[in-house]
């Protein structure tokens, strides 16, 4: 089985990646202050922060493939700590880039829409990068690290959504609606969510056909935030009676680009790929029968 190792897999795309890959990999993932351990999985502790434990984790594992999935990546915390934020989503993704190199591992960098400025509808590859605060600056960062690193490295720009084992927007919002809970939705923030086992195979399927450079691996819809809690509503048939829509204003608050939706073309064209609508997700989530 080939060797794979997923960084930040105790967070919610990582340990998700691993649960769904770890039938056909021998998988390992690096856990930094949250623990995570489950069945068919090698688990390592490695602060990304320390050169040293990284190089060792390198070298025990000699991983053919590496996603590259830790970082510092909420906004609010990036904003007030940007020099960590900086430290872990650039000097380190340059580190994990120069050691997969080294032991010739396929490197995926997994960015963010927010490396765009926002002003465009369904930005492209090939637009301007522009990022508006600290999280999607230090993200673009490492990305070019990455490039210039490791040349071969795949860099895959996006935004999901699921349920896993870590609190996500669509866990919390449904759990709202399902509590009658009061809710502000924003209806000026647009975006293009995939669904986190659409992107996860999308990776895998780039991976196998030999794919580098960037892409844009996101949703085909753009929806605003109150229109994705629209559609939770309507497959899970929960009320929207306490639900208030708003627009985002950046004034005093930490800037985020309002138009996040991603054009996501070259991805469909250079992969043979089917990305389901979001509500053919929700159902899926809704047949597991875990929420
Ligand atoms: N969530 C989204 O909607 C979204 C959207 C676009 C892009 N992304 C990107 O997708 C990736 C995964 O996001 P996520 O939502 O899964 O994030 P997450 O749940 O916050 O997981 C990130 C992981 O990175 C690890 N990490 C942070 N600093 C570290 C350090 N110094 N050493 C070792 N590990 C460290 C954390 O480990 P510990 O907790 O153990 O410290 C955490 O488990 C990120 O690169 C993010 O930028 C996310």
């Amino acid at each position: 089985m080939k060797k794979i190792l997923i960084t930040g897999g105790a967070g919610f795309l990582g340990a998700y990646f691993a649960n769904r890959i770890k039938k056909d990999y021998e998988v390992h993932i690096t856990y930094n202050s949250s623990e995570y351990h489950q069945d068919g999985i090698f688990s390592h502790k490695v602060n990304l922060l320390n050169q040293d434990e990284l190089e060792k984790a390198f070298q025990k594992i000699k991983p053919e493939i590496v996603i590259h999935c830790a970082a510092k990546a909420n906004v609010d915390w990036c904003e007030e700590n940007s020099h960590e934020a900086f430290l872990v989503n650039q000097t380190s993704s340059k580190i994990i880039a120069s050691l997969s190199k080294d032991f010739k591992s396929k490197l995926v960098y997994i960015s963010t829409d927010q490396v765009y400025d926002g002003e465009k509808k369904f930005a492209n590859e090939l637009d301007p990068n522009l990022p508006v605060n600290v999280y999607g600056k230090s993200k673009l960062a490492g990305e070019i690290e990455c490039l210039n690193t490791n040349q071969d490295a795949l860099i895959i720009r996006t935004n999901f959504y699921g349920l896993g084992h870590k609190m996500s927007f669509f866990e919390w919002a449904f759990k709202a609606l399902k509590s009658k809970s009061s809710m502000q939705l924003y209806n000026n923030v647009f975006y293009t969510p995939i669904f986190i086992e659409d992107l996860i195979d999308g990776v895998m399927c780039l991976i196998a056909n030999q794919k580098s450079g960037i892409y844009n691996v996101v949703g085909t819809e753009r929806v605003s935030k109150s229109q994705f809690v629209f559609l939770i509503a309507k497959v899970f048939n929960l009320s929207l009676e306490n639900a208030v829509e708003t627009s985002y204003q950046n004034g005093n608050k930490v800037p985020r680009p309002l138009e996040m939706s991603l054009d996501n073309k070259k991805f469909l064209h250079d992969i043979n790929f089917k990305i389901s609508t979001v509500e053919q997700a929700l159902n899926k989530i809704k047949n597991t029968g875990l929420v």
